[in-house]
């Protein structure tokens, strides 16, 4: 062991070596080799090399013969990475120089004169939004199966009566629809930040070269074209040294992430016997190995749980990041992991928050006889006194909140006073108050647009499906 650390291979890196006469120590392989995860970006790599090639036969930099033996030559190594028939080496450090060595190996000098105009610097950044890029696309897809999914549950719930809750105190009765559509509007707020993302990242890094942009006459609006970019980034300097896009998807991740484990939580508590409002299905829950009568809702405390990684990616990066001088720096390597894992946790939290919704069964009953405890229509009851009385709020709030004591006294609900017994506490009480104090009727009440009466919450199902599906 203590040997291997000091070996170091006898030839210099084919990609590199000119200027060294021998090859690394392992250890420095080890530490300085991004193969093993930057292997996820051979698609982007491929088609962001292929479209420089063809740019610069284009541009008559290199012969088109060489170009269209690039192109083909690149199209057999994808195809061999794809077949799993491709062995990737960590002594090639990362996925762009394998692949540079296999295009060599398969169609010999040609392959050589690829990275002309071009640097791993420009290389890497290209590669990296392009997949951040995919990225951001299949998340939209899985946040829009998301919303589908609450959307479908609202639908079914419109009408359903449940606790609305403020300092997970009773506040006042909602449905169930309305809560579901709370997220509908979190997660279309997480897509229009994804989409923001990817706009702003879609400016093209390739043809920055090292850091000060190259002597051939390149054409960068015709890669930017072709990789649909938007437009070529405009500072050299800044292309090879922007990671902005990576922060962002991470930040989109964190603040995306948050929103699941807000609702994976509330499942955990639904799920709880002491509320009961919802049973999971086999299929999104889980026994106890020693306890029988447990169903456990694991997949939602994962949900919950997930979002401390994705949290922790993002505050990982934004310290690689800190303080970093332009240019490039190695340290921008440890860019990859955060991003790649996060979008692998993201994409299991929708995945599983989706299926969680469509295999959960809601008791209604019990959800609706909690709306209408802890005095949930006490609101109503004072908005009944600044309407009918005209009193002012402030008033109607000291009125109401002696009725509240009278009640708990007495241990009734409100709707369980007798009209003498209001009538001590503010004689201009009719018995019309009695229309306020049911929870059906509180509810149909909260008409005002973005409102929970069974009514808005139709409408809104309506045009929640127009807006994001
Ligand atoms: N593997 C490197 C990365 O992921 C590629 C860029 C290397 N550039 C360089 N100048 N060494 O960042």
């Amino acid at each position: 062991m203590a040997n291997d650390k000091l070996k170091s291979s006898d030839e210099p890196s084919l990609m590199w070596g000119g200027r060294f006469s021998r090859g690394q120590n392992s250890v420095m392989e080890a530490i300085n080799a991004s193969v093993d995860f930057d292997k996820r970006m051979y698609a982007q790599d491929i088609r962001a090399s292929q479209v420089h090639a063809r740019m610069l036969g284009a541009q008559g930099i290199i012969k088109s013969e060489d170009a269209n033996a690039i192109v083909d030559g690149l199209n057999l190594v994808k195809k061999e990475i794809e077949k799993g028939d491709f062995s990737l080496s960590s002594a090639l450090e990362d996925i762009h120089m394998n692949v540079e060595a296999r295009l060599a190996e398969l169609i010999g000098e040609p392959a050589g004169r690829l990275h002309t105009g071009r640097s791993r610097n420009d290389q890497v950044a290209t590669d990296f939004k392009l997949w951040v890029r995919d990225a951001l696309d299949a998340l939209d897809e899985n946040m829009r199966e998301l919303q589908c999914a609450l959307i479908d549950v609202a639908e079914v719930h419109a009408e359903s009566v449940m606790p609305g809750f403020t300092h997970m105190q009773s506040a006042q009765p909602v449905t169930l629809g309305h809560h579901m559509l709370a997220y509908t509007e979190m997660i279309g707020r997480d897509r229009g930040r994804a989409m923001d993302c990817r706009k702003r990242l879609n400016e093209n890094p390739l043809g920055a070269a090292a850091l000060a942009g190259t002597s051939f006459p390149i054409d960068r609006d015709m890669t930017t074209k072709e990789l649909d970019f938007d437009r070529p980034a405009v500072n050299s300097m800044d292309a090879v040294s922007d990671r902005d896009f990576a922060l962002e998807f991470l930040s989109f991740g964190a603040i995306l992430s948050t929103h699941l484990s807000r609702l994976a939580e509330e499942y955990v508590i639904w799920c709880s016997q002491q509320f009961a409002y919802v049973a999971l299905g086999d299929a999104f829950s889980t026994g106890s190995s020693i306890m029988p009568q447990k169903r456990n809702p694991d997949a939602a405390e994962l949900i919950r749980a997930k979002a401390g990684r994705v949290i922790g990616a993002l505050n990982g990066l934004l310290i690689v990041m800190k303080g970093l001088p332009m240019t490039y720096g190695k340290d921008m390597q440890e860019d990859k992991e955060p991003v790649f894992e996060v979008f692998d946790t993201l994409k299991l939290s929708l995945l599983a928050m989706t299926g969680i919704l469509g295999d959960s069964t809601f008791n209604i009953e019990r959800m609706a006889t909690d709306a209408g405890r802890g005095f949930a229509t006490a609101t109503d009851l004072a908005d009944w006194l600044v309407r009918s009385l005209a009193m002012p709020f402030r008033e109607a709030h000291k009125v109401t909140g002696g009725l509240v004591k009278m009640a708990e006294e007495k241990n009734c609900g409100l709707e369980n006073l007798s009209l003498e017994e209001m009538q001590t506490v503010e004689a201009g009480i009719t018995d019309d108050i009695y229309s306020v104090l049911s929870v059906d009727n509180a509810l149909a009440s909260r008409k005002s647009y973005g409102g929970a009466a069974p009514h808005n919450v139709s409408q809104a199902v309506k045009d929640a499906r127009l807006r994001f599906l």
